[in-house]
């Protein structure tokens, strides 16, 4: 047990909507092709001045005001992402000069992809736990529509820009990080990858031409080990924490696929309407979702203090994680 409170969260999505009759003007798609493969309906897009860190900062300022702390309060920055300001310095640097937070506290990003969000939390509770810090902020913001292929159909239907953040300081009642599941399998990491702009395909003339800055994906293949390790780190964390699926009272998992959430509540014995469900609003938002869905859950009175929160994640790399927190 991780005594460990999330006394703020916010959210924010760019004002663009695209939706799925959007699509069908773009690409060689239908929303009846999108909806019942996927669950999407629509998803938001950054404007073309906006960056990860902007929709970071938004978020973050909603987290502040909620945990009624200022950013000179916040004692370590971290951005969970796979879409980064710049690939150096830390889009969680960028989100600190933004907000103002003390030009001295470290601040750096987590690649896990739709993982790093949990990622971030599972650090965050060992940091508070061993005094490296005592109040952080955390985010998780991408902006995937600026690495989407636009002429591919079968990835650009999938995924949204967005935001979320949770301001996580020491517990002051009986809340906490109750256990946790953290993994990855580097084996498998070319079926899904954004190829080209590393130090092992730095950007060329052709790797631009041929698209290789944008996300590739198999995506069935993906889709096969999403639900395997989805539900596995659903239940091992509640065996952990020595619960069932029956006594989660708001699952939050990462919002990739309607019929991989389902297939996971299914098997983890966790009822449709414990679970929060945003992706036909948002897509697929990578490390973004689950704190935006963590964020809607708490504004609209679904999760309340003293609730066991079940959260899980899979992605890119592969990552995976779980965690089961008393709200
Ligand atoms: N519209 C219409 N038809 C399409 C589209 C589209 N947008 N995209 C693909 N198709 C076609 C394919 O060409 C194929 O046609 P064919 O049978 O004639 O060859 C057919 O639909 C089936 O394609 P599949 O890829 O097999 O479709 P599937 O049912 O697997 O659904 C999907 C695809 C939605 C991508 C699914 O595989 C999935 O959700 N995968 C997992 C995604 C995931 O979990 N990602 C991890 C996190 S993301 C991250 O880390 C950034």
């Amino acid at each position: 047990m991780f005594d460990i409170k999330i006394t703020g969260t916010g959210s924010y999505l760019p004002k663009k909507v695209l939706t799925n009759f959007d699509l069908e003007k773009m690409v060689d798609t239908s929303d009846e092709w999108i909806t019942t493969r996927t669950g999407i309906k629509e998803r938001h897009i950054a404007s073309e001045d906006e960056a990860t860190s902007d929709l970071a900062s938004k978020a973050a300022e909603e987290a502040f005001e909620m945990a009624g702390v200022s950013a000179r309060d916040i004692d370590a920055v971290m951005v969970a992402t796979i879409t980064p300001d710049t690939l150096f310095p830390a889009t969680a640097c960028w989100v600190q000069k933004k907000l103002g937070v003390k030009p001295v506290v470290p601040a750096f990003d987590i690649s896990a992809a739709c993982s790093g969000y949990l990622y971030g939390l599972i650090l965050s509770a060992g940091m508070i736990k061993t005094g490296v810090a005592s109040k952080i902020l955390l985010c998780a913001s991408e902006t995937l529509s600026k690495i989407t292929n636009w002429d591919d159909r079968s990835t650009c239907v999938l995924f949204g820009d967005g935001a979320g953040c949770a301001v996580i300081e020491k517990s002051d009642c009986d809340s906490g990080l109750l256990s946790y599941v953290w993994g990855a399998d580097g084996k498998l990491g070319k079926l899904l990858i954004q190829e080209a702009g590393g130090s092992r395909m730095p950007a060329t003339k052709e790797t631009v031409d041929k698209k290789l800055h944008t996300v590739s994906m198999q995506g069935n293949e993906v889709y096969k080990h999403a639900v395997t390790k989805m539900k596995k780190a659903a239940i091992e964390s509640l065996k952990k924490a020595n619960l069932t699926g029956e006594d989660v009272d708001v699952y939050v998992p990462h919002q990739a696929n309607i019929r991989i959430i389902e297939a996971t509540i299914k098997r983890a014995g966790i009822p449709m309407d414990k679970t929060v469900v945003t992706i036909d609003k948002t897509g697929n938002m990578s490390a973004a979702t689950i704190p935006v869905g963590i964020d809607w859950a708490v504004r609209d009175g679904r999760l309340n203090r003293g609730d066991i929160l079940l959260s899980t994640a899979f992605g890119g790399g592969f990552t995976w994680g779980a965690a089961v927190l008393r709200w």
